[in-house]
């Protein structure tokens, strides 16, 4: 994937940092758009994968709307050009403060989880003089066979309103006069690379909206979130997921009423693979075992691998040797501070560069400043 001009350059920047390949980016921005416009599918770019700046004003020119999780989010959308009637806003835990940011900007629509968060809403939008738009955050109960971490829609998880609430939150809504439930709102998990996962959640969603339906609803927006996976083993072999397949699946699966809208909160499908963390090789050292490569970068750099175990595949961009195995580690007080054990590389030595790859998602976003460390910065 890199190029020699490409690798001269890394050699001249200080590591570690993140490196974005904007045309790859852009190729696959095109084709999600593309895919989805097929079905009149509209994306909202989920910024929690990756909300530098320069990423999202390319996502914003390119007609896509927002999915934000903070009142920061919301903010850093509407300055990177993303439209406000395009924003959705989702979370357990919005705060006063925040309703108040997406109620100035009079954002789409509020993705609500619980009737305590509904009646919060109805006063902070009565005292703008306004009408939230809202969707209910169904918990649809779909196993998502993904990481137990970033699995969300099952019964047991802290997201959503489960199916049996249901009749209770039309009562109440009605009686909330400021605001106005536009559609229902789900979202499964995350990294979800078995497609039939999606059939069965247009299977219950199809279930959900007969209930609607026996109640003489028929909500405008259907919103079924994120969570399409990548491939983290073959990043160049598989650049991008198959956006034709996944968004063919809702398509057929899906009973969409007349004049319903379908919405989609992609994240980690559109920016994943266009990332990767550059970092130095500092020290190479014996261990019992194993010899260790100890780089620049660690876990406040890219935290997936600490959190979660999280793959990402590891190159040396400097060294063409024979293979050895090297557990690759950084530098911070944490065991946990691995980005892989025996991970097969050409001989390594001091001063070779390393790319971590598929690291555009979930990665400059979850950067810490622990052992106070600088802040990870990024190269186009
Ligand atoms: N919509 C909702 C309501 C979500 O909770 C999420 C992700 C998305 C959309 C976007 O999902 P995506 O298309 O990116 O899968 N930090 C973890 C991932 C956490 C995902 C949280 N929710 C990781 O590094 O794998």
């Amino acid at each position: 994937m890199f190029n020699g001009e490409t690798i001269n350059l890394f050699r001249k920047q200080k590591t570690p940092f993140y490196f974005y390949d904007i045309n790859l980016l852009t190729r696959t921005l095109q084709e999600a758009k593309q895919e989805a416009d097929k079905y009149q599918f509209h994306i909202h770019y989920a910024l929690k994968a990756n909300a530098n700046p320069h990423i999202l004003k390319l996502i914003g020119s390119m007609g896509y709307g927002a999915d934000c999780v903070s009142g920061n989010e919301i903010k850093r959308a509407v300055e990177c050009g993303f439209h406000t009637s395009h924003i959705v806003f989702a979370g357990v835990g919005k705060s006063d403060e925040e309703i108040n940011i997406a109620l100035s900007n009079n954002i789409f629509c509020f993705n609500c989880e619980s009737v305590a968060e509904m009646v919060v809403l109805n006063e902070l939008a009565e005292a703008f003089g306004k009408k939230a738009r809202i969707a209910i955050r169904i918990n649809p109960n779909v196993n998502a066979h993904t990481h137990h971490y970033i699995t969300t829609g099952l019964e047991e998880n802290k997201f959503g309103i489960s199916m049996w609430e249901l009749e209770d939150v039309l009562n109440v809504i009605k009686s909330l006069a400021h605001i106005e439930l536009i559609g229902l709102h789900f979202h499964i998990g995350s990294q979800i690379t078995d497609l039939d996962v999606f059939k069965g959640l247009c299977v219950r969603i199809n279930e959900i909206q007969q209930w609607f339906f026996r109640h003489q609803l028929i909500l405008e927006h259907i919103n079924v979130g994120g969570g399409l996976g990548i491939d983290y083993y073959k990043p160049d072999e598989n650049p991008m997921p198959d956006f034709k397949k996944y968004f063919s699946i809702f398509n057929e699966f899906l009973e969409i009423r007349p004049k319903q809208k379908v919405h989609f909160e992609l994240g980690r499908a559109l920016v994943a693979q266009c990332g990767s963390l550059i970092t130095k090789v500092l020290y190479v050292k014996k261990g019992v075992q194993t010899n260790f490569a100890i780089v620049d970068a660690g876990m406040t750099e890219l935290l997936r691998p600490a959190l979660y175990h999280a793959y990402h595949k590891i190159e040396n961009l400097s060294a063409t040797g024979n293979n050895q195995k090297y557990d690759v580690v950084g530098p911070i007080c944490e065991s946990s501070d691995c980005f892989g054990k025996a991970v097969e590389l050409p001989e390594t030595v001091r001063g070779d560069i390393l790319a971590l790859r598929s690291a555009g998602a979930y990665g400059e976003v979850m950067a810490s400043a622990y052992n106070l460390r600088d802040i990870v910065g990024a190269v186009y």
